[in-house]
């Protein structure tokens, strides 16, 4: 009990920081990226690739960008790499306190006989061979054929979500697959951008020139990194959104949100170089219409069903819910009613009763895991009853 508490809290200071930094290195990283897509490539001195103007905060910026280096190293000369790690660190840890220390409740599927130990060693090891094998592509030769190093990455990706959504909860499949993308993003920084800087600060102290490889090198990462972030974002919020994930094939609509998100991100990134391609556009909206088509809910069939009271469905939210939805909750992990949301009383039923609607029939998200074994005829119950008592 005070375990489960404690780690509640340790949960919340984590998640916390966690979006603290993650702003900060998103931030930073949306910054320069349009930094160096803004900035006026007439230099007025020779080693000057670009300046650039700005307003903010009540002051004027100037900035430049050197082409190679300057005459002397500046002192302090700032780095962005904290952010980054403590990013990816304390989303290990979130991971670790919500997910592997639950990991019954949150990561495998519900009723699965799989040892919690495998489920969280399949985790950990997905995040090291997503890294292991992007980074074996980026040393290929197909490095420099986007369009095969493309379908090669998504290829794995989506084996990789198939795979787990045949063991681990949908929400954790979208977690997992959110997480093995953002570790290839902080191991970008870590093994491949910071080293170059290094090398780049250490051809500025003794005056050598700096091989045109090195500086590909680094930009193809930080480009793949810009890429990636709408896809591990999405992921970090999509546990919310249970018309998502609750789908059948949810694992095929998480690919087909990375592939969106993706273009999103390379219609801004050609916006930002003065090439705006109406047509990707298009293309977006489509598509987001028909996924939110496809995964419109099913009504569930009533014709066969009594009319139900408001008691009767006091009484499946007795069986099936207040076990965690209750001022007292009995259940062995959640100790304090989730969402803040109790139905003890009739009352409370009534006034909740689109958010009942919504979780039990039109996305099926709840019972949570459905771990409390809710019926379809349950289900189909609680919708007759939505349909009669909202139409009074
Ligand atoms: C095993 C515990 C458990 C059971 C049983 C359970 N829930 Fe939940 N419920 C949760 C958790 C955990 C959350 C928070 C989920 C989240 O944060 O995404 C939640 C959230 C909710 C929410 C809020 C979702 C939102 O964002 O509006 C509703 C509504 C809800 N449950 C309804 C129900 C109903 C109705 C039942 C019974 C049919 C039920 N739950 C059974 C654990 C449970």
């Amino acid at each position: 009990m005070i375990r489960l508490y404690l780690l509640e809290w340790i949960s919340l200071f984590l998640k916390f920081f966690h979006v603290i930094v993650g702003i900060a290195w998103i931030g930073a990283s949306f910054y320069f990226n349009w930094l160096e897509n803004k900035l006026k490539r007439v230099g007025n001195r020779d080693e000057i690739a670009g300046h650039l103007w700005a307003v903010h905060g009540g002051g004027f910026y100037y900035l430049e960008k050197y082409k190679q280096y300057p005459h002397e190293l500046p002192e302090p000369l700032h780095w962005f790499k904290w952010e980054a790690y403590f990013t990816w660190i304390s989303g290990f840890l979130l991971l670790t306190v919500v997910y592997y220390f639950n990991a019954n409740s949150y990561l495998l599927l519900p009723g699965s006989e799989m040892s919690t130990y495998v489920a969280v060693l399949l985790s950990i090891s997905g995040l090291i061979l997503v890294w292991v094998v992007y980074d074996l592509l980026c040393k290929s030769v197909l490095v420099d054929r986007p369009a095969i190093f493309i379908l090669v990455m998504l290829s794995f990706v989506s084996i990789s979500a198939y795979l787990y959504s045949l063991v681990f909860n949908p929400m954790a499949v979208y977690m997992q697959l959110g997480a093995m993308l953002g570790t290839i993003m902080v191991a970008n920084v870590f093994f491949v951008i910071i080293p170059i800087q290094k090398l780049l600060v250490k051809a500025c102290q003794d005056r050598t020139q700096v091989s045109a490889e090195l500086g590909t090198n680094g930009y193809v990462r930080s480009r793949h990194n810009n890429y990636f972030t709408l896809p591990v974002l999405f992921t970090m919020i999509s546990g919310h959104y249970p018309i998502v994930y609750s789908s059948e094939y949810s694992w095929a609509v998480l690919i087909v949100v990375f592939v969106i998100a993706v273009i999103i991100r390379h219609y801004f990134n050609l916006k930002g170089v003065g090439q705006t391609k109406n047509s990707l556009i298009g293309l977006i909206v489509v598509s987001l219409v028909l996924l939110i088509f496809y995964l419109a809910p099913v009504k569930v069939d009533t014709t066969a069903t009594e009319s139900v009271s408001t008691e009767q469905v006091q009484k499946i939210i007795n069986r099936r819910c207040a076990s965690c939805h209750s001022a007292s909750p009995t259940d062995d992990v959640f100790r304090v009613a989730p969402a803040g949301l109790a139905l003890d009383t009739i009352e409370q039923i009534k006034v909740n009763i689109d958010r009942i609607y919504q979780n039990t029939v039109a996305t099926q998200s709840m019972p949570f895991s459905n771990k409390t074994n809710m019926t379809i005829q349950e289900r189909a119950d609680i919708s007759s009853w939505f349909d009669r008592v909202s139409n009074e």
